[in-house]
Order: structure tokens, then sequence, then C-alpha cells
């Protein structure tokens, strides 16, 4: 199959992008600044397996122009893509009473309305196609999380996103999924995340510990795969059994 996966020079998205060449599928991968570690993801992904094409777009997802021109050169490239992982995103954490325009309408513009462009774009081929799968990455702070009422925003609402496009595609033969993610070693959280919630997460985690990029990539690969045929608008909890955000 061939992937497009938003967000695929770090983190999450990286390992994803990853698992997909070790499946042996194609992957396109965009990145916004990381010019010089998505272009390490893509010399490991060729060693990792080269047999599989691997390539790096810059893309601003917040552009819904960019995203349809570079959409349409992944599309030349590539031919159709059958499988969309919305990773992409960013958080810019404060408080309600001072958050500023700026952050507020930053994470909406990265976590919101860039999945949806992308979507959209890519929605019309696998309508052609009668296949597809779409696949969103939301947080655990969806349901709420002190200091990230812009991020839990972004993120319920690419829940409602997801489950509509369930709805409008699943006859055409296209599903849409959310995997929610709780806490996970990536820049995002090294950045953001405070000492006093990852002791949270580290006590009140059923499973006692952070979890591994590789264990939400494989959840990726496995609603990619024909096993997940039949999973259509669902929101896949990958949490170790903590779903509350501190
Ligand atoms: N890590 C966690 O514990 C955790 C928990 C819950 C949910 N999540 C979700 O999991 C996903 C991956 O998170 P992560 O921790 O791997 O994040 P990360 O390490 O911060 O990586 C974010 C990725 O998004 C890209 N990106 C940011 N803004 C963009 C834009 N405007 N256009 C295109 N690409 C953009 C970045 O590109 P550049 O490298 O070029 O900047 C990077 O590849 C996100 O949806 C996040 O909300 C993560």
């Amino acid at each position: 199959m061939i992937y497009l996966v938003t967000g695929g020079s770090r983190g999450i998205g990286a390992e994803i992008v990853r698992q997909a060449v070790q499946e042996g599928h194609d992957v396109a991968f965009t990145y916004l600044g990381s010019t010089q570690k998505a272009a390490a993801v893509e010399k490991e992904c060729a060693k990792l397996n080269g047999d599989v094409k691997c390539k790096a777009y810059r893309m601003d997802v917040r552009d819904s122009a960019e995203v349809e021109k570079v959409g349409e050169q992944i599309i030349e490239e590539f031919d159709d893509v059958q499988v969309v992982v919305n990773n992409a995103a960013i958080n810019r954490d404060n408080l309600a009473v001072s958050m500023t325009d700026e952050q507020w309408h930053d994470v909406l513009a990265t976590n919101l309305h860039g999945p949806f462009y992308v979507c959209r774009f890519f929605l019309t081929g696998m309508l052609i196609n009668r296949f597809g799968r779409i696949i969103n990455i939301s947080s655990v702070s969806a349901g709420g999380a002190s200091g990230q009422s812009n991020y839990a925003a972004a993120k319920s609402g690419i829940e409602g996103l997801t489950k509509s496009l369930a709805k409008e595609y699943g006859p055409k033969g296209i599903t849409a999924n959310v995997v929610i993610p709780g806490f996970f070693d990536t820049e995002m959280t090294q950045e953001h995340m405070t000492d006093k919630f990852r002791e949270f997460w580290s006590a009140y985690c059923p499973i006692r510990r952070i979890g591994d990029v590789s264990e939400i990539a494989g959840v990726v690969t496995f609603l990619a795969s024909e096993k997940a045929n039949y999973i259509n608008g669902a929101m896949i909890s990958v949490t170790g059994g903590l779903d509350h955000a501190a």
C-alpha cells in the first residue's frame, strides 16, 4: 500500500514511517522545519527496506493551498495514496485566562484544520478507487487537560471529524479511525510536559510506565491492514489504561 504520514520527521510519526517501510509499504511523509531529521528518516528507511520508496516532503498542514500543491506532487510521484495518517501536531500550553490568540490559532490550525485539509485532498483519490484508510492521531488530552484548552479542543475536534468521515465514507470503502496516545517520550513531551506530569503518569498508569513509540505505530500498522477492514469510526486508546490527563 501507499502511505502518507504527516509529521514523519521525528517522534511517533517517524516510527509510523519506519514500521510501514518495514512492512513493505511505500511511504510519502511530511515535515515542517526539520529538514535534516526528515532526510535522516529517509536514509534510515532506505536501509531498513531497499525495495520500497520512502520520500519526505515539506508541507505546512496549516496552509490548505500548500497541502493541495504538495498533495498533487505526492500523487504524481507515488500514484494513489491508500493510507493517510494525520500525525503532525504541536502544543502551545497556557492557562486559558492567559492564552494568546496566536497560541489558540496555531494549535487549532495545525492539529485540526491541517488534518481536515489533508483528508479532504486525499479523499478524492480514495473515492475514485473505492478504498482508503484514514488514521488520525488524537490525544488523551482530548478529554480535557489543564493548560491545554487549545490542544484539547483541537484533539476533540479531530475525533468528531473522524467519526463524521467514518459515516460519510464507510459506504464507499473508506474507513476512518482515531488512535489516542497516552504519554510517549518524544520532543513534544520533552519540551512541554512537566516532571510532575511524568511522575503522575508513571504512578497512576496501570502499566506503570510511559509508552514506547513502537506501541503507537503498531496500532496504526494494524488499522492500515486488512485485519482491520471492519473497524470504522473507532477511538482506540493506547494509554496503558490511564485514560485521563492531569
Ligand atoms: N508524545 C506524546 O506523548 C503524545 C501524547 C498524545 C498525543 N500525541 C500526538 O501524537 C502525534 C505525534 O506526536 P509527537 O510526540 O511525535 O510530536 P513531535 O515529536 O513534536 O513531532 C511533531 C511532528 O509534527 C510536525 N509538524 C508540526 N507542525 C507542523 C505543520 N504545521 N505542518 C506539518 N508538520 C508539522 C513536526 O515537523 P518538524 O519536525 O519539521 O517540526 C514533527 O514531524 C501528535 O498528533 C500528538 O498530538 C503525542
